[in-house]
C-alpha cells in the first residue's frame, strides 16, 4: 500500500499578522520536511490555515466595532499572502470560520457526545446581567487577591503573573458593562483527559525514540502530574455552535475546534479531486503518518487533547511525531505585538523582495530545535555574507564561471582521476544520505549545516587544485576538475530545493537541467558535453547600512509602542510666576536621531514629548552617535520659543548634565516615566 504524508502547521490565530517567531517555530521546518517528501516523490497533503476563534479575536472585534468574521477574514488573507512570500508550499490555507469547518466540529462534537465519551457537568459562573450573557474569563476584571492589581484578568494577572480562576478576583467587573457580575449556573461538556491517562502513557512511550527529548519531556510532565477532565464548551456567541441539546447559546471551545481544522481543511484540499480521497490521509487503514509542526506552547493540545480525540472517534490515526520547536527570540528579547517588539514576516518581504532565501536560510540555520534561539540582524548579517555569499554563491559561481570561460559552458568530460578527485567524489556522494538522514530526524539545522559542507567541500576542491593556475599547463586536469565542480553544483541545486527553493530553481536553470530530483542523486548528474547556461550572482552581500536601518526600525517601533500606550496631560500655557516656573519640562524619548552635515557638534533629533513629535536640534554629537540614544529617555524644555539652526527649526531644548570629563550626559528619571511626564 501507497505511504501518505499528512503535514499539519499549527493554525496561528487571525488576529494578527505572523512574525518570525511564527515562522522559525513552525512553517520554516514543516516546510523543508515537505518539500524533501515531495523531491522524493512521496504522497503529501500539507495543511495549513488560521484559528479564528477564541475570546482574544472577539474583543479586538468589539474594539475595532466590526464583527469577528470582518477580523478574521482580513488577518486570513494577509498571513496567506505573507506565507506564500516566503515559498512555504502550504496546499490549504484554510479557515475554521468557514461552512466545511462547522460542519466537521460539529460532526465530531455530535458522534463524541452520541457515544458517550463526553461527560457533563454543571457549575457557577459569571454572567453580566445588563448584556445577557456568561463572561469568559477575559471578559472579567478585578482586583488581584496577590498584588493588588486592579485591573487582573478572570485567568491571569499582567502584573504579578499569577494564573486565576474568575471567582479569585476581588470586586469583579465585567469588561462589557462595567457591572459587578453575578454567578449563575451553567452546563458544559468535558473531556474526561483522566479516562484517556492509560493508554496515552503506553502509546507516548512507544514514541519515546522517535519524539524530540524536549517534546518527550514535557508530555511526560504533563503525564506526570496527572490528567483532569477539560471544558471543551464555552458561553459565547463566536465559535462552532454547540450542536446538541442543552447546547443553545454555547460554542466549542477554540482548542476542541481548531486541531479538527486540520481535517476539515484536508476535506477541502480534496473533495473535488477525482484521484484522492481526504479520508485516506486520515484514517486507518490508509498507511498514512501524520506530523504536526508547532511551537513548543502547544505541546499538550497535540500529545494529549488532540490524540484523545482522534482516539475517540474511532478510525482516524494518530500522529506520528510531533516535532515541536521551543521559541525564537529577537535580539535578547521575546516578541511581543503589544511591545512592537517584532520583524513582521509581510515587512522583512516588503523590505527585502528578493530575498526570500536569506530569511529561509538564517531562519533554519538558528531553529530553536532543542532551546530557545536568538534572531539579530548582525547574525542575519553574517550569515548572509559569510555563508550564503562566500561559500555557496563564490562556489557555484566559479565552478560555472570557468566552464563557460575555458569551455564556452560546455561541461568537460572527466580524464584520468587523481587520489584527491576520487576522494571528493566519494564524499559529495555521501551528503545526499546525511541530508536525508538529518531531516527525517527533524534535525534541519543539522541538515543545513551538510548542505554547507558540500559546497566547502566544492569551495576547498578548487582552492587546492587552482585550476585557474592549472589551465596553461593541464589541460586535461582541468577538465576533470570542472567536470567534479559541476556535478557537486548539480547535487547542490538538488539538495538545496527544500530550504532555498528559489535559490534551486536559479541554479537548475543556470545549469539548463529541468527533470533533477532527490531520486537522481545517486547518479552523476550532468553528462560531459551538456551545456550550462551564463550564470549569475546567487546572493549579494549586505552593508551594514541595511542592517543598521532594521535595528533603527525594530527600536523604533518599540518607542512608539511606549508612547501609544501613555495617557499625557496637556502643555501648560506660560504663567506669571517667575521666570524658573515659566518653564514647561517634561520627560520625552528620542525616537530619532540623524547628524546634521556641516555641524559637526549638532544632532538632529525627534523627540517623542507626549505632547507630540518634535524636532530638536542639540549638540551632543560629541558625546553619542545617533543609533546609541534611540529609546533614550530625556528632559526637555518644552515651552522653550523656537530657534532655527543651520536652517532646521528646533522646538525645544534637551536639559544635559556635564560630567567631571565635560562630558554631556542625559538627565532621566531612574526608571521609565511617561513621556510627558512634568519635571517639577
Ligand atoms: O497557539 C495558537 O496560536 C493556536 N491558534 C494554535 C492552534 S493549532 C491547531 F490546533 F489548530
Ligand atoms: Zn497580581
Amino acid at each position: 500500500m501507497a505511504k501518505r504524508y499528512t503535514v499539519t502547521t499549527a493554525l496561528p490565530y487571525a488576529n494578527g499578522p505572523l512574525h518570525l517567531g511564527h515562522v522559525a517555530g513552525v512553517y520554516i521546518p514543516a516546510d523543508i520536511y515537505v518539500r524533501y517528501l515531495r523531491a522524493k516523490g512521496e504522497d503529501v497533503v500539507f495543511i495549513g490555515g488560521t484559528d479564528e476563534h477564541g475570546v482574544p479575536i472577539s474583543i479586538k472585534a468589539k474594539k475595532e466595532g466590526v464583527t469577528p468574521k470582518q477580523v478574521v477574514d482580513r488577518y486570513h488573507k494577509s498571513i496567506k499572502e505573507s506565507l506564500k512570500g516566503l515559498g512555504i508550499s502550504l496546499d490549504v490555507f484554510g479557515q475554521t470560520s468557514s461552512s466545511i469547518h462547522y460542519d466537521m466540529a460539529s460532526d465530531w462534537f455530535k458522534k463524541l457526545s452520541s457515544d458517550g465519551v463526553f461527560t457533563e457537568s454543571v457549575a457557577q459562573q459569571y454572567f453580566d446581567e445588563e448584556n445577557n450573557q456568561f463572561l469568559a474569563d477575559r471578559y472579567i476584571i478585578g482586583t488581584c487577591p496577590n498584588c493588588a492589581h486592579e485591573e487582573a484578568y478572570g485567568d491571569q494577572c499582567e502584573n504579578c503573573g499569577t494564573s486565576l480562576s474568575p471567582t479569585d478576583l476581588v470586586n469583579p467587573r465585567s469588561t462589557l458593562s462595567g457591572n459587578k457580575p453575578i454567578l449563575k449556573e451553567t452546563k458544559h461538556w468535558f473531556l474526561p483527559l483522566d479516562q484517556f491517562e492509560g493508554w496515552l502513557i503506553d502509546w507516548i512511550e512507544s514514541k519515546k525514540s522517535l519524539l524530540k527529548p524536549n517534546v518527550y519531556g514535557q508530555v511526560k510532565s504533563w503525564l506526570d502530574a496527572g490528567l483532569h477532565p477539560r471544558a471543551i464548551t464555552r458561553d459565547l456567541d463566536w465559535g462552532v455552535p454547540v450542536p446538541v441539546e442543552g447546547g443553545e447559546g454555547k460554542v466549542l471551545y477554540v482548542w476542541f475546534d481548531a486541531p479538527i481544522g486540520y481535517v476539515s481543511f484536508t476535506k477541502q484540499l480534496l473533495e473535488n479531486d477525482p484521484n484522492r480521497n481526504w479520508e485516506d490521509y486520515w484514517k486507518k487503514p490508509g498507511n498514512s503518518k501524520l506530523v504536526h509542526f508547532l511551537g513548543k506552547d502547544n505541546i499538550v493540545f497535540h500529545s494529549v487533547i488532540f490524540p484523545s480525540m482522534l482516539k475517540s472517534m474511532g478510525d482516524y490515526i494518530l500522529p506520528q511525531n510531533i516535532p515541536a520547536n521551543e521559541f525564537l527570540n529577537l535580539e535578547g528579547d521575546k516578541f511581543s505585538t503589544s511591545k512592537n517588539w517584532a520583524v513582521w514576516l509581510d515587512d522583512y518581504l516588503n523590505d527585502f523582495p528578493d530575498k526570500t532565501d536569506v530569511l529561509r536560510y538564517v531562519l533554519c540555520s538558528i531553529l530553536p530545535e532543542q532551546k530557545d534561539a536568538d534572531f539579530t540582524w548582525s547574525d542575519f548579517q553574517a550569515k548572509n555574507n559569510n555563508e550564503l555569499v562566500a561559500n555557496l554563491g563564490n562556489f557555484v559561481n566559479r565552478a560555472l564561471v570557468l566552464t563557460n570561460k575555458y569551455w564556452q559552458g560546455e561541461v568537460p568530460e572527466k580524464e584520468s582521476l587523481t587520489e584527491q578527485d576520487e576522494a571528493v567524489i566519494d564524499q559529495m556522494n555521501q551528503y545526499p544520505q546525511k541530508i536525508s538522514s538529518s531531516i527525517e530526524k527533524h534535525r534541519y539545522k543539522e541538515a543545513l549545516g551538510e548542505l554547507m559542507k558540500l559546497s566547502s567541500l566544492g569551495n576547498k576542491y578548487l582552492a587546492e587544485t587552482e585550476p585557474w593556475k592549472l589551465i596553461k599547463e593541464d589541460e586535461n586536469r582541468v577538465k576533470t576538475i570542472l567536470n567534479i565542480a559541476v556535478q557537486i553544483t548539480a547535487k547542490l541545486s538538488i539538495l538545496c530545493e527544500p530550504f532555498l527553493p528559489e535559490t534551486s530553481a536559479k541554479l537548475k536553470a543556470m545549469l539548463n537541467l529541468k527533470t533533477l530530483n532527490w531520486e537522481s542523486l545517486e547518479e552523476e548528474n550532468i553528462p560531459s558535453g551538456h551545456k550550462i547556461n551564463t550564470p549569475s550572482l546567487l546572493f549579494e552581500r549586505l552593508d551594514d547600512s541595511v542592517v543598521e536601518d532594521q535595528r533603527l526600525k525594530l527600536q523604533k517601533a518599540k518607542a512608539e509602542a511606549e508612547i501609544n500606550e501613555k495617557d499625557v496631560e496637556p502643555q501648560k500655557g506660560t504663567t506669571s510666576f517667575d521666570d524658573f516656573q515659566k518653564m514647561d519640562i517634561r520627560v520625552g524619548t528620542i525616537i530619532e536621531a540623524e547628524k546634521i552635515k556641516k555641524a559637526k557638534k549638532l544632532l538632529k533629533l525627534t523627540v517623542d514629548t507626549g505632547i507630540d513629535q518634535r524636532t530638536v536640534v542639540s549638540g551632543i554629537a560629541k558625546f553619542y552617535k545617533p543609533e546609541e540614544i534611540i529609546g533614550q529617555q530625556v528632559s526637555i524644555l518644552v515651552n522653550l520659543a523656537p530657534r532655527t539652526m543651520l536652517g532646521i527649526e528646533s522646538e525645544g531644548m534637551i536639559l544635559m548634565a556635564e560630567n567631571n570629563q565635560g562630558e554631556l550626559q542625559f538627565i532621566s528619571p531612574s526608571s521609565k516615566v511617561n513621556n510627558g511626564a512634568i519635571i517639577a
